[in-house]
């Protein structure tokens, strides 16, 4: 990872893409919030791993690009990878956000936006990496989750963390309220550091993440 801040013009809003896989609630955070000029985004383009993305159409009851781009389509992973890349680039991003994207990127995509690619993951990374995170939190029985906002580099959920947000689990919990818990939480973590850093600008220094 770099050691280079990041600053986007102050007379312009921060260009930001937003990758999806589902029902994109925490995209239609980050669009309320753009509504607001002072909030300092704009979001340029919302792409996708497959059609039924429902929050696809958010984007586009809007006007804004959006995209498909699928594994299957490809003969081999790296072409979907030099594809996403060449879609999300097209749409000139300061800053990549993955909000439920269910496809992790390669080497070409991670060059293309090292250090200003993030991901949002329902749990308190290094804890419950991966696809199943809140089943996993409950599973282990554990008192506390939450959501991490981390830069993504070539691991699985295990970039330099920008932000995290904790929520307790109950004792009466199953995988529904739990996960809900969370996204609530998630969401709002979301729209405040993503305004942050198009506000304030970032940089990335080893595993830390600086604000300002
Ligand atoms: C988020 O909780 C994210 O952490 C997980 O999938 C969820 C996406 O939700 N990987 P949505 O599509 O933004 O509603």
């Amino acid at each position: 990872m770099p050691d280079y801040p990041r600053r986007v013009s102050p007379h312009r809003p921060t260009r930001v893409v937003v990758l999806i896989s589902g029902g994109g609630s925490n995209l239609a955070a980050l669009l309320t919030a753009s509504d607001d000029p002072a909030y300092g985004v704009e979001i340029v383009g919302v792409g996708a791993d497959r059609h039924s993305a429902a929050g696809l159409a958010l984007a586009g009851d809007r006007g804004i690009p959006t995209f498909v781009e699928r594994v299957g389509d490809h003969a081999e992973r790296v072409d979907f990878d030099r594809a996403l890349t060449a879609q999300v680039a097209a749409l000139e991003p300061d800053l990549v956000v993955s909000a439920g994207f269910l496809k992790l990127v390669g080497a070409d995509f991670l060059a293309a936006f090292e250090g200003r690619y993030l991901n949002t993951h329902n749990s308190l990374l290094p804890a419950f990496p991966g696809m199943q995170a809140p089943a996993d939190a409950l599973a282990h029985g554990v008192k506390i989750a939450g959501a991490t906002l981390f830069v993504v580099d070539e691991g699985v959920d295990a970039g330099p963390i920008l932000a995290q947000t904790a929520v307790p689990v109950l004792d009466d919990d199953d995988l529904d309220t739990l996960t809900e818990r969370i996204k609530v939480a998630e969401r709002a973590q979301l729209v405040e550091v993503v305004g942050r850093l198009a506000r304030e600008g970032w940089r990335v220094e080893g595993r830390r993440v600086l604000i300002g």
